[in-house]
């Protein structure tokens, strides 16, 4: 008998994420896909993700990475008459051979700036850097974690500093659609729960735990968000946006 975590199971073996050669995400292993919105604290800083409506999606299913398609988030094959020129041009090396650092009491913030997609979650309470320098102190270091954690593009990772463990959020595997109200426009796809993305050209990125993928085709950076979609006021139309 097929139980609900052996499918869970089943589910996390088979996902994957595979660039097209300029053209959609092929998706594969039933990942679940839905909306995310992210909401703001009274200072206008982003606080948190709220979710919204789930997609029913096949084992196998296409989104759009040109911005073009008219079924956002899924393909619609608009990406051919775009002419659209999806070139892979992200840096292939490992986080941590990348990553900066930031030293602090209780905690380490590690960073590699080139992957940021400019969500702001970073920001908040005088920001993560001075939080990080602050981390004997609870809260501080409560705040600075719940940053780092909600950093889409998985730029900022924070450390413990004794144990050296990560203080990632425990994510099954999925993909969110984000919302960003906040600056008037749609944002990436947010992978979670380490599914391995392939590029056209065969290879396997690094599997993380959070990565951001562009979906309105003009990140300098692809198949990576760079935050371009800020500048092009990017949109799906999602109601969210006019509020
Ligand atoms: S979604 Fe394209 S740059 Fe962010």
């Amino acid at each position: 008998m097929t139980t609900e975590k052996q499918t869970a199971k089943d589910r996390e073996k088979n996902a994957r994420i595979r660039v097209s050669e300029n053209g959609p995400y092929i998706v594969s292993g039933q990942i679940p896909l839905f909306k995310l919105i992210i909401r703001t604290d009274a200072n206008g800083y982003p606080l948190n993700y709220v979710k919204s409506e789930g997609y029913p999606v096949d084992e196998t299913y296409a989104l759009c990475r040109c911005g073009q398609s008219r079924n956002k988030p899924f393909c619609d094959g608009a990406h051919v008459t775009a002419q659209f020129d999806g070139t892979e041009v992200a840096n292939r090396r490992p986080y941590r051979t990348r990553a900066r650092e930031i030293d602090g009491p209780d905690l380490i913030l590690t960073d590699v700036p080139d992957l940021c997609n400019h969500a702001g979650f970073c920001l908040r309470s005088k920001g993560i850097g001075k939080l990080t320098r602050s981390s004997d102190d609870p809260e501080a270091k409560r705040l600075a974690i719940e940053e780092a954690g909600n950093c889409t593009s998985g730029r900022l990772v924070a450390w413990e500093k004794k144990s050296a463990t990560s203080s990632e959020p425990a994510f099954e595997p999925s993909i969110a659609v984000v919302e960003e109200p906040h600056k008037g426009c749609s944002g990436p796809l947010w992978v979670r729960g380490n599914i391995p993305i392939v590029s056209s050209d065969g290879q396997t990125y690094e599997v993380r735990n959070r990565v951001a993928l562009c979906r309105c085709g003009s990140s300098s950076n692809k198949p990576l968000c760079d935050g371009s979609h800020v500048v092009s006021k990017f949109t799906d139309g999602d109601t969210s946006l006019n509020r």
